[in-house]
Order: structure tokens, then sequence, then C-alpha cells
């Protein structure tokens, strides 16, 4: 694959504790700790570049430790890292607990991810100027996505929005600047509730019919929807008269069986691996590219940690 991505998007430094349960609220238990690279913007650049694409982060860090990891992997990963350093700020961290079966909770404390300025964004237009798609989600400041994604409209990208996570603020004007949307059941039914005045549950949002949910994706933006539904697969919705290739305006595809042992970073390996693939293969039925992303994200989850969880192309086989 070749093809660039510009993902613009936070770097943290992920302390992870593992757990057998999760902790109900008021409980301690005994678990175990790690801490290494993640955010969002860091995770779904690695998966862009791992999966074959030519890939740049757009980010924000402080001036202390986890910026020297930042920088330190993207030069070992072949990312190209445009960082606005924030000498004030600490890096954006994140505490993660991992429980038995793979499934996590997380809370983000943004830092310098919260303070990446529009100002810095435009003057990265080269950057912008360069690249197929451009990724972006939002864990970095509002207005910075937004001039990111207009900057990306400007220069003839295809603009991908994974709008994670689901409390981050988001305006009509954002969602309608993205050709494609990826979000998981529980950032889309956010959307719905604040957008469109629907309220559906999470969980039982893949029960619902695909005429239904295909409703739902188009009242909220037209535009190409991809929800991703965990063990349930993914869900395509075109906008009308832009089918990407697909025969059909909206479909289902199946996951990708996988043993899970940690399931942090799976929705950015589903978002990284198909923007590398758009990049790659405009042209390609987008349900291809889907594919793709869905046996990435599976093969993501059979590792511990995040970024450094992502896999190789020569290991998705199987
Ligand atoms: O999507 C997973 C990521 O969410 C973690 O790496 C953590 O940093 C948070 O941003
Ligand atoms: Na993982």
């Amino acid at each position: 694959m070749a093809g660039r991505v510009l993902v613009v998007g936070s770097y943290n430094q992920d302390h992870v504790w593992t757990c057998d349960q999760l902790p109900a609220p008021g409980a301690t238990r005994l678990g175990t700790y790690a801490s290494g690279p993640g955010g969002k913007g860091f995770n779904q650049a690695v998966a862009a570049s791992r999966a074959g694409a030519r890939t740049g982060l757009l980010t924000a860090l402080g001036e202390d430790a986890a910026a020297g990891t930042a920088r330190g992997l993207a030069g070992a990963e072949g990312i190209e890292l445009i960082a606005e350093v924030h000498p004030a700020l600490p890096s954006g961290t994140a505490g993660i607990f991992v429980d038995a079966a793979g499934r996590n909770v997380i809370t983000v404390a943004p830092g310098a991810n919260g303070a990446l300025s529009p100002a810095y964004v435009r003057a990265a237009r080269p950057a912008f100027a360069g690249a197929d798609v451009v990724l972006a989600q939002l864990e970095v400041a509002p207005e910075a996505v937004l001039e990111a994604l207009e900057l990306a409209r400007d220069t003839g990208a295809t603009t991908v929005l994974n709008p994670a996570p689901a409390n981050a603020p988001t305006s009509p004007a954002l969602l309608a600047l993205a050709d494609i949307l990826t979000p998981n059941e529980t950032e889309f039914a956010a959307l719905l509730a604040r957008h469109a005045h629907q309220t559906v549950d999470a969980d039982t949002l893949h029960t619902l019919a695909d005429d239904a949910l295909h409703a739902l994706c188009q009242a909220l933006q037209a535009a190409t929807w991809v929800i991703t539904l965990g063990g349930h697969g993914a869900f395509v919705s075109h906008a009308p008269g832009n089918h990407r290739g697909d025969r059909d305006p909206a479909y289902r595809v199946p996951a990708h069986p996988a043993q899970p042992v940690d399931t942090t970073g799976a929705g950015d390996a589903f978002s990284g691996a198909l923007a590398a693939a758009l990049a790659a293969n405009p042209d390609a039925p987008f349900r291809d590219g889907v594919s793709f992303a869905s046996r990435y994200a599976a093969r993501s989850t059979e590792r511990h940690g995040a970024a450094l969880a992502m896999p190789r192309r020569d290991e998705l086989a199987g």
C-alpha cells in the first residue's frame, strides 16, 4: 500500500491497570500496571503507518518525558511528527483499566492536546497538501479539528472523522466537514442525542434493522457512516448518490474472529487502517477498505497496549 495519510490528533501517555474485573464505584482491586504510548491520534497514526500508508501526525506535546517518548516512537515508526510544543502544559495522559475479557474504561486528561491551536494547524498547510486522506478525532482542541478538516477540504483530501471520545463537543459544521465518520455505538448514540434529538440505547444499536440504522445515519448528516459495533461487526451507510464504489447504500460487514486480551485502541486500529486503505486504493469499493479495517482491528485486540499493539501488514494473515 502507498498513499498518504495525515492524522490530526492526540498523543497520550497511557497508564494501564489490568485487573480480573473492572472495579465497581467505591471498590478497590489488586491488579498489574504498565505504561505505554497511546492517544487516539498517535494510535491511528501508528495503525495507518503499519497498514502501509506514508503517515504524518499533527499533534501537541508538553516538554516532558512523554513528549520525548512520542518523538522517539514516531521516528522509529517512520511517522512524520509535526508537534506544537506547550512548555507550560503536560503532555496528554490517560488512565485505563482493563479486565480479563479485554474490556476497558478510560479517562483522558488532554494537557497539551487541548491547546492545539488553529494557527499551528494552518501553518502546516504543506502537510495537508500532500495528503490523500486526513483523519481526525476529538481529543485535541475542537477549533483545531475544525480548522484541520476545512484545510483538508481545501486541499482536496478525503476527510475522515472518528468522533471520539463520546463526550467531546461537536457541532453540525464539524460533522458536515467529514466525508466519512467512524463512531462506535456509544459515540453514535451521543451524536444522535445531541444533534438529532433521538434517544437510542447504544447497547442494542446492533439489533436495529439496516434500513432503520441507515435512516438514523443520514438524518444526522449526509455522509458515509461506518459504525463499529465491536463483536457485531461494522455498519456502513452512504449518502444518497455517493456509494463510494459500493453497490448497496447500506450494509453490514461481519466482525473478524479474534481472541481479545485488550480492546484498547481497537477503534483507532479500525480508523487508521481504513484511512490507509482509502489512501492507497481510492477507487476500490468502499467495502474492501472496511473489510481490511475490520481484520486489522480484530488483530489489534489480541495484544496488550494501544499504539504498540497495532499489527504490521505481514501479521494479518488468517
Ligand atoms: O482509543 C484508545 C485511546 O484512548 C488510549 O490510547 C487513550 O490514550 C485514549 O486516548
Ligand atoms: Na490492544
